[in-house]
């Protein structure tokens, strides 16, 4: 709840009976007791499960995953930053979903080309997968091509005018890369980040929030007050929040027969 929060305050949603946005709240507080008491007309929260209802279409020469909210309004967007294992995970496409289904036009482009990490890449030791040669095929120059790619795309064929930005994982990175002046995204939201440097928190230039999950390594105790501190000292617009028992991944991908887990999916969806 408190994630469609802060993402109500980041990109500014009152829930109208319609779904969309309003740009006229820039407060947390203000947009919490609106958005609470009208949430059930349009939305349930995250899909789990069934069939993506959105599309893939080719922009700028890129894949990407379009999912329309109801009425198909484009002017308020979010761009979907995936983890590595991109828009072949159904659960990413899902999610995308969710957040249109909350009133958002959302873009997920397909940040490996058609080539993620196999879903079963990591939990399967014969797999053959080999993260390193896997990485080299996918630079940061590359990646932040794409970004930009879509970027302009959403905001120049769909006229979207306010574009906030989620990510996971590997996603976590590119939304403060490009949450940066002049980078194109206006509000970022990002659950367990990845390799995300000091210089890139620091150059931060539109609110954020960050959902951190207690058991994930990448982001300890000590990551996480490192942030928050680069935040403060720079005079950012921030919020973070810790969910008990919360593994790597848990805004995409949990055990949801776990209440916690449940809980913190449930919460930080947005
Ligand atoms: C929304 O867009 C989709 C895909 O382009 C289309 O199939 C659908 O009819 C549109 N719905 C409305 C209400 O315009
Ligand atoms: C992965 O690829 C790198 C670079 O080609 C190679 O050095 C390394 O040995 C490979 N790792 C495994 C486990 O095969
Ligand atoms: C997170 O903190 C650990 C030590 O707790 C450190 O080794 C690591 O580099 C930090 N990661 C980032 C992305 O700053
Ligand atoms: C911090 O940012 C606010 C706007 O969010 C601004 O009014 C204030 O002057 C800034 N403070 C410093 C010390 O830069």
């Amino acid at each position: 709840m408190k994630g469609i929060v802060w993402t109500a305050a980041l990109l500014i949603t009152t829930a109208s009976a319609f779904g969309e946005p309003n740009p006229s709240h820039e407060h947390a507080g203000d947009v919490f007791q609106y958005f609470h008491g009208f949430r059930h007309w349009f939305d349930d929260g995250v899909i789990n499960n069934g069939t993506p209802a959105g599309e893939t279409v080719e922009l700028g020469g890129e894949n990407v995953y379009l999912s329309y909210p109801r009425r198909n309004q484009t002017e308020y967007g979010i761009l979907y930053l995936t983890d590595i294992f991109g828009n072949a995970l159904v659960n990413n496409k899902l999610l995308a979903d969710s957040l249109a289904r909350a009133g958002y036009f959302v873009a997920m482009p397909d940040l490996f080309q058609g080539d993620p990490v196999p879903v079963d890449a990591m939990s399967n030791p014969n797999s053959g997968f080999n993260m390193t040669e896997w990485r080299a095929r996918h630079p940061q120059s590359q990646v932040e091509g794409i970004i930009e790619t879509a970027i302009e795309a959403v905001r120049s064929e769909f006229g979207t005018t306010k574009l906030g930005a989620t990510g996971y994982c590997f996603g976590g990175k590119y939304v403060a890369i490009f949450l940066a002046e002049g980078r194109g995204i206006d509000a970022g939201f990002t659950a367990h980040p990845s390799s995300v440097t000091a210089d890139e928190w620091e150059s931060i230039a539109g609110p954020i929030s960050i959902e951190f999950g207690e058991l994930d390594n990448s982001n300890t105790p000590e990551n996480r007050t490192n942030i928050e501190a680069i935040f403060a000292e720079g005079n950012k617009t921030f919020q973070t929040s810790l969910y008990a028992d919360a593994e790597h991944g848990f805004a995409v991908r949990t055990d949801l027969t776990d209440k916690k887990k449940a809980f913190a999916q449930e919460s930080a969806y947005l």
